[in-house]
C-alpha cells in the first residue's frame, strides 16, 4: 500500500449499527476524497448475532487473529447485541475479548453539549458540559474472572472477582494525567468507592495520588461514585478530565450521553496507545432495538467516533473539519433525528454533514 492508505476493519454488528455504520464510512470516504492526502482501504465482517445464529460463534475463532494480523490501523465497530440471544453472550463473543486482547485499556468518551442541542438539565449550555472521561477498559469489575457452581440448586453460588492490577491502574491514571496535560485541562477527578470497597478502591485511591504527585500542574480530586454521579447531574460544569474503572465509567458515562441530550450523540475511543494492536472506535450506545430497522437512528455518535479515529491516526485537519460539520448542522437544527426532536432520517442527517463538510473545506 502507498503511502497515507489507511487499512480499516468495519464490523456493521447488530440492531441500528448497520444502519449507522454506512454513514461513517461515507463520511470517512469523502473526507478522504476532498483531503487528497489520505485513502481508506476498507474490509467488512459480518460478525454479531446473525454469524452467531448461523455459525455458533459470534465471530470465526481465528477471527481476533484476523484482525490482529491484518495490518489494520484502526477497527470501526457497530454495536453487539439482540433481543434473541443472552447480553452476556453477545458481550463476551465480541466486543469484550477485542478490547483484553488488543489490550485496548483506554476507553476515551467525550462528555460534550454539542451546540443546539438541548441538555434535560435545564439551564446547562454548551459551556456548562464538556468533560472527558477515561475509563479503564481491560480489567476491573469487567475482568471476566469469575464461576458459577451448583447452577440451579439451591446451593448456588456465584463469584465475579473484580482484578486491579498495578500496572493495569497506573497506566490509566497516567493517561489521564497525559491527556489533561496535553489538552490544555487543568482537573483530573477520580471515581472511587473506598469507603466500602476497603480493598481495590482504597488502592486505587493510592495509586491515583502517586500519579497525581508526578502532574503537580493539574489538580487532581476524587469523589465517591454515588455522589459523583449526582454531580455529573448537579453541576457538570465543575468536571474536567474525570478517570473512572470499568463499570464506573461505563455507568457515567451513558449519564454522560443523557445529560448531553441523546444516547445518539455520544462517542468513544477504545485505545491501545502504544499501538502494538489496532484501536477500535465505536458510539458508546448499543443496538437499540426500540429503534432498529427503522432508519431514523442518530449517526453522530458513529460519525463522531470517526472523528476519534481520524484524531488517532494523525488526520487532525480532516477530524476538526468533521468535528466542525457536526456543530454546523447540529446549530442550524434544520436537521434532527427523533431522539433530537426532529423527523430527519438516518441517511438524511449523514447527507446534512457531508454536504456542510464539503461547504467548510
Ligand atoms: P441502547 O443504547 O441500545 O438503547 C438505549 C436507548 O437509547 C433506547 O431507547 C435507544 O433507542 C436509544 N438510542 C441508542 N442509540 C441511539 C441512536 N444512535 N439514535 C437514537 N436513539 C438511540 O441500550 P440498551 O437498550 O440497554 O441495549 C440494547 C442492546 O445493545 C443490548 O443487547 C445490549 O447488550 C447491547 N449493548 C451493546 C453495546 C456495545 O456493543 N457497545 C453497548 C451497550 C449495549
Ligand atoms: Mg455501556
Amino acid at each position: 500500500y502507498s503511502m497515507g492508505t489507511y487499512r480499516l476493519a468495519v464490523i456493521p454488528g447488530d440492531g441500528i449499527g448497520p444502519e449507522v455504520i454506512p454513514e461513517s464510512i461515507l463520511t470517512l470516504t469523502s473526507l478522504a476524497e476532498m483531503h487528497g492526502g489520505f485513502q481508506f482501504d476498507l474490509q467488512h465482517f459480518d460478525w454479531g448475532t446473525d454469524y452467531y445464529l448461523r455459525e455458533g460463534v459470534l465471530m470465526p475463532t481465528d477471527g481476533l487473529a484476523t484482525l490482529a494480523q491484518g495490518g489494520f490501523d484502526g477497527i470501526l465497530l457497530g454495536p453487539v447485541g439482540d433481543p434473541r440471544v443472552p447480553d452476556h453472550v453477545t458481550l463476551w463473543g465480541l466486543l469484550l475479548p477485542l478490547r483484553q486482547t488488543f489490550d485496548q485499556y483506554i476507553n476515551l468518551r467525550p462528555v460534550r453539549l454539542l451546540p443546539g442541542v438541548r441538555s434535560p438539565l435545564a439551564e446547562k449550555h454548551p459551556k456548562d458540559i464538556d468533560i472527558v472521561c477515561i475509563r479503564e477498559n481491560t480489567e476491573g469489575e469487567y475482568a471476566g474472572a469469575g464461576g458459577r457452581i451448583h447452577q440451579g440448586t439451591e446451593n448456588e453460588v456465584a463469584i465475579q472477582s473484580t482484578i486491579f492490577t498495578r500496572k493495569g491502574t497506573e497506566r490509566i491514571m497516567r493517561y489521564a494525567f497525559e491527556y489533561a496535560r496535553q489538552s490544555g485541562r487543568k482537573k483530573v477527578t477520580s471515581a472511587t468507592k473506598s469507603n466500602s470497597m476497603q480493598y481495590n478502591m482504597v488502592f486505587w485511591d493510592d495509586v491515583f495520588r502517586q500519579v497525581a504527585a508526578e502532574y503537580p500542574d493539574i489538580t487532581h480530586e476524587q469523589q465517591l461514585i454515588d455522589s459523583l454521579g449526582a454531580r455529573f447531574v448537579s453541576s457538570p460544569e465543575s468536571l474536567d478530565v474525570v478517570v473512572a474503572s470499568n463499570l464506573f465509567g461505563d455507568i457515567l458515562t451513558d449519564l454522560g450521553a443523557a445529560i448531553s441530550g441523546s444516547m445518539g450523540l455520544a462517542p468513544s475511543a477504545n485505545l491501545n496507545p502504544e499501538r502494538r494492536f489496532p484501536s477500535l472506535f465505536q458510539a458508546i450506545h448499543g443496538s437499540a432495538p426500540d429503534i432498529a430497522g427503522k432508519g431514523i437512528a442518530n449517526p453522530i455518535a458513529s460519525l463522531w467516533s470517526g472523528q476519534l479515529l481520524l484524531d488517532f491516526l494523525g488526520e487532525h485537519e480532516a477530524a476538526t473539519l468533521l468535528m466542525g460539520a457536526i456543530e454546523e448542522v447540529l446549530a442550524r437544527g434544520q436537521a434532527r433525528t427523533p431522539d433530537l426532536g426532529g423527523t430527519t432520517t438516518t441517511h438524511q442527517l449523514g447527507d446534512a454533514i457531508r454536504e456542510q463538510m464539503r461547504s467548510m473545506a
